[in-house]
């Protein structure tokens, strides 16, 4: 019964989270850890995402390249500091890619 339920459980929550998605993205990018290295507005270990924002105002290639550079990990284009990869278990590819919408409105 209670293994049952978890399934219920689980099933629930696959099934609700497309649609709350982009709603709790900064939900799931603290869940990922994005935010203990990122604020909105303020340089932390990682750039702030309102400069990101603007640095990449614009660029139709931008969210490709930001979300693969966020799966992978990289550094150089803010400093020496390196970005650790985020895997699919820690932010789905259709979170990863409302992060990088959300990151991008900044
Ligand atoms: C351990 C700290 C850390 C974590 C966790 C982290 N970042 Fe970063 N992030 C960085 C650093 C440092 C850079 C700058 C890398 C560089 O200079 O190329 C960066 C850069 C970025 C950029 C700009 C990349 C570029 O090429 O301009 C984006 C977008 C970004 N992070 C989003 C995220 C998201 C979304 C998450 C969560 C899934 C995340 N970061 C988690 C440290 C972090």
């Amino acid at each position: 019964m209670r293994t049952a339920l978890a399934v219920l459980g689980l099933a629930a929550f696959a099934l609700a989270s497309p649609a709350h998605a982009q709603a709790n993205i900064e939900a799931a990018m603290t869940k990922a850890g994005c935010l203990a290295c990122h604020t909105k507005d303020k340089k932390l270990v990682g750039p702030a995402y309102k400069d990101v924002a603007a640095k990449y105002k614009g660029q139709a290639d931008a969210p490709g390249k930001l979300a693969e550079k966020v799966r992978k990990g990289g550094q150089g284009a803010w400093g020496p500091v390196p970005m650790p990869p985020t895997t699919p278990d820690k932010l789905s590819d259709a979170d990863l890619k409302a992060a990088i919408e959300w990151v991008l409105k900044q």
